[in-house]
């Protein structure tokens, strides 16, 4: 400022100098000066004492002087040359402030005579002052939405220098949003306004800086600059955008609670509250979706909240709101589509129609019994499954369709043998690991009546002693039926049959409810010795089956017959009588006692003895043969009549006997009575012989006769084609027991017993002794005998 301040000098005197020639012609008395300000210290002003037409040697003479209101500290005058120049640098704007015109007056006197001189320095307003602003920095807020054309005043600038010195115009920084609009008014100050344009986008340039300038008039022209800053305040004019429009996310069915879906992030371009976002479901998603994912207001963060299930659902899709906080609230939306992706969390489930079934024993293979389902929720892999039968049992599957099977029999059943299965389907997926599970199906076989009664042997045989009490239970048989319940329920019954002529049903009953046999009669052993009879056996299923087995029923000799003495014959009384000659020699054969006992086996073996006798030094008998023979000769002494009383006893239990007595007389003369007796009695050796004699005539009768006999049996056989030894034709062909057989049986060994009809054979203990054979008559009736085979008991 100092340099322009000199550089204007010179211009400025040039300029003064021109208007105080002006002045000296128009006013007398009166001197006026122009000056620029900021004039150097010393600088010429005017020369008072030649403008005023003084003489230089008056000045100092007249006291020349010069008087200020309030220049005088301004300017100064020097008295030798009468020169007014600047005493102080004058600065306009202190002295005038912003006053147009601005003057110092001052007063030259002079005296001797006193003569006043008014004079006027007038300052001229020099541009040293820049335009200026109050502050730094205008700072302005401006909402977006503002409607262009809206102005916005401004601080005007401010210049001490006046005139054209002052604050002339105003530019700013170029804008595509403002322009300035200046006013001026009457006292010429310049009104100046910031207008809106364009309209204002904070998301686009949320602050603007501007320069405005202001120019004074002056020359050299002066400026001032302040900055407007201006903010654009943000409207909520921008709704939240999300990332994306869709999310996609996958999830594993089994994915623990809480499992992060998706975290979503909506971006909002306003700025504050206006981009503050809250995340939440929209009304889009269900009730059910907001229970099952939860929603981060604030992360935006989705996740889990309850256990997925591929099987429920396969994917799930979401609606997602960001709502702003501006005023209103702008919301945004998004979607989520889940994924779920399936696990093998499903075992295979079978599905029956029944867990317990009933078949009968009787169907055939192939036979259904029960539909089969299989489902596995799982999909895929997961749910492909694979059902099979766990053991070998006679059931199989068979496909019908997919997953669904029918339980079918694969072999034929018996319920004796197996009565109920326990079938185990087992079904797995081929998910890995794979998963399996298990249903047990109850399959009960119902019975069928297919097993008749079955008796434990095809006969039996019965013993029955003789002369039993009638309606004594004498055997028990029982037959068994494998069935169940009334199927197995068995009744028994006798088979209609004759024995000799009279019903079964006289001799025998049966209890039909446990097979008891009883005797309604008393058997003898010497009139029915065996008999068969054949027992049905018979179930109550529907058709009934039956079984029938043979018993034999075999009576045993009891000894209650007594042995009856046949020879002597005893018609007379009580005894007999016998006479030998008296000279009968030692060992002389007086009689044979023949005894019979119509019992069998050691029942009918007999003992003779002597049980009372005259003399017992006579006679003595053979124990066996009941032969009587004399012990001694016979003297003179004794006594001509001898008693013998001969006591016989079985051999039974007890012993039963019988007695005969025999009166013996001794004669003097015998001859003729020994020929008389010559068939009867003879001495031991012709009697042996006899007995020889008779014997083998007797065994060839008894060979002759039996070999007839077999002849006639085969014949009748062959008659009868191949014989079927079932129990109603035991006729014949069983072993016959030959009569050498028979006759070679010798006591107090084990004997063999044959049955006929069974072809076994029964041993049989010590007693009874005695064999059964078969006598011819069996041959053609039903009725077997029982024939005692012991020795031959008579003699001929
Ligand atoms: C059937 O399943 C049970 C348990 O579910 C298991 O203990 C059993 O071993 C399975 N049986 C078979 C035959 O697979
Ligand atoms: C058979 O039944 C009868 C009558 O109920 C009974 O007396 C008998 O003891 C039974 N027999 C058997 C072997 O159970």
């Amino acid at each position: 400022m100092a340099n322009s301040a000199i550089s204007n000098t010179a211009a400025f005197q040039i300029f003064a100098f021109l208007i105080l020639v002006c002045t000296e012609h128009s006013i007398a008395g009166e001197i006026r000066y122009s000056i620029p300000e900021e004039m150097e210290e010393g600088a010429f002003v005017g020369n008072v004492a030649q403008d005023l037409g003084l003489e230089i040697q008056q000045l100092y003479d007249r006291n020349f002087m010069l008087t200020s209101d309030d220049g005088v500290d301004y300017i100064n005058i020097e008295l030798q040359r009468g020169i007014l120049s600047i005493a102080k640098k004058i600065d306009r704007e202190q002295i005038c402030g912003q006053e147009t015109a601005c003057t110092i007056s001052f007063k030259i006197i002079l005296e001797n005579p006193l003569a006043v001189y008014r004079g006027e320095v007038e300052i001229l307003d020099v541009n040293d002052n820049t335009p200026t602003f109050s502050e730094g920095t205008i700072a302005l807020q401006i909402a977006e939405s503002m409607a262009p054309g809206v102005g916005f005043p401004l601080e005007s600038a401010q210049d001490q220098d006046v005139g054209i010195n002052a604050v002339a115009a105003y530019t700013i920084s170029s804008s595509d949003y403002f322009r300035l609009k200046t006013q001026t008014s009457d006292d010429g100050v310049i009104a100046v306004e910031l207008l809106l344009e364009k309209s204002l986008d904070r998301e686009q340039k949320s602050s603007l800086r501007l320069v405005l300038t202001a120019i004074d008039g002056g020359i050299p022209q002066r400026s001032g600059t302040t900055q407007i800053l201006i903010t654009v305040m943000d409207n909520n004019d921008n709704p939240p955008v999300f990332d994306h429009k869709i999310y996609r996310s996958s999830l594993r069915e089994n994915a623990p609670l809480g499992s992060l879906v998706v975290t979503v992030k909506a971006n909002d371009l306003d700025d504050g509250p206006n981009a503050d976002l809250t995340y939440s479901f929209s009304k889009l998603t269900s009730p059910t979706l907001r229970e099952m994912f939860s929603c981060d207001p604030y992360s935006g963060e989705i996740r889990t909240n309850r256990m997925l299930d591929f099987e429920k659902s396969t994917s799930y899709s979401l609606h997602l709101q960001a709502v702003d906080h501006g005023s209103p609230a702008i919301t945004g939306h998004s979607q989520i589509l889940v994924k779920i992706i399936d696990v093998n969390d499903n075992a295979p489930e079978i599905k029956v129609t029944s867990t317990t079934c009933k078949i009968m024993e009787t169907v055939l293979p192939g036979t259904l019994i029960t539909l089969v389902n299989v489902i596995d929720r799982d999909s895929g892999e997961n749910g492909q499954i694979n059902c099979e039968v766990s053991r070998s049992i006679p059931f199989k599957l068979q496909t019908s369709s997919s997953n669904h099977y029918e339980l079918i029999t694969s072999e034929e059943l018996d319920r004796e043998s197996v009565p109920e299965y326990e079938v185990v389907l087992v079904a797995w997926d081929f998910g890995s690991p794979s998963l399996s599970t298990n249903k047990t199906i109850q399959i009960v076989i119902t019975d069928v009546n297919d097993n008749a009664p079955l008796f434990s042997e095809p006969s039996y045989n019965m013993y029955l002693t003789e002369n039993n009490a009638p309606g004594t239970s004498i055997f028990a048989i029982t037959a068994t039926d494998l069935d169940m319940d009334q199927n197995s329920y068995v009744s028994y019954s006798l088979l209609w049959n004759n024995i000799q002529d009279t019903r079964i049903s006289s001799f025998l009953s049966i209890n039909a409810l446990n097979g008891t046999i009883y005797a309604l009669r008393s058997f003898d052993y010497e009139k029915l010795k065996t008999f068969q009879i054949h027992v049905q056996a018979r179930d109550a299923g529907v058709p009934p089956l039956s079984s029938s087995a043979a018993v034999n029923v075999i009576i045993l000799d009891q000894n209650d017959n007594a042995p009856v003495i046949v020879s002597p014959s005893a018609q007379s009384g009580s005894a007999s009588a016998e006479s030998l000659p008296q000279s009968a020699d030692q060992g002389y054969f007086v009689t044979k006692i023949i005894a019979t006992d119509a019992d069998s086996g050691q029942n009918a073996r007999l003992f003779y003895q002597v049980h009372h006798s005259t003399d017992p030094t006579l006679f003595n008998i053979e124990q066996n043969s009941g032969e009587i023979r004399t012990a001694r000769r016979i003297f003179e002494s004794d006594t001509s009549m001898q008693t013998l009383v001969i006591l016989v006893t079985d051999n039974g239990q007890p012993r039963l006997s019988s007695t005969v007595t025999i009166h013996i007389s001794f004669q003097e003369n015998v001859t003729e009575r020994i020929t008389e007796r010559n068939n009867l009695v003879s001495n031991s050796e012709y009697d042996s012989n006899l007995h020889l004699y008779l014997i083998v005539v007797f065994g060839c009768t008894s060979l002759l006769f039996l070999v007839t006999i077999i002849l006639l049996i085969g014949i009748k056989c062959k008659q009868e084609g191949t014989v079927t030894q079932d129990h109603n034709s035991s006729s014949c062909c069983y072993r016959l027991g030959g009569s050498n057989d028979v006759l070679d049986r010798r006591y107090g060994t084990e004997e063999t017993l044959r049955y006929p009809g069974t072809g076994r054979i029964v041993r049989v203990g010590e007693t009874p002794h005695y064999s059964v054979c078969l006598s011819p008559e069996s041959a053609k009736s039903d009725f077997l005998f029982l024939k005692p085979c012991g020795r031959p008991t008579s003699q001929p």
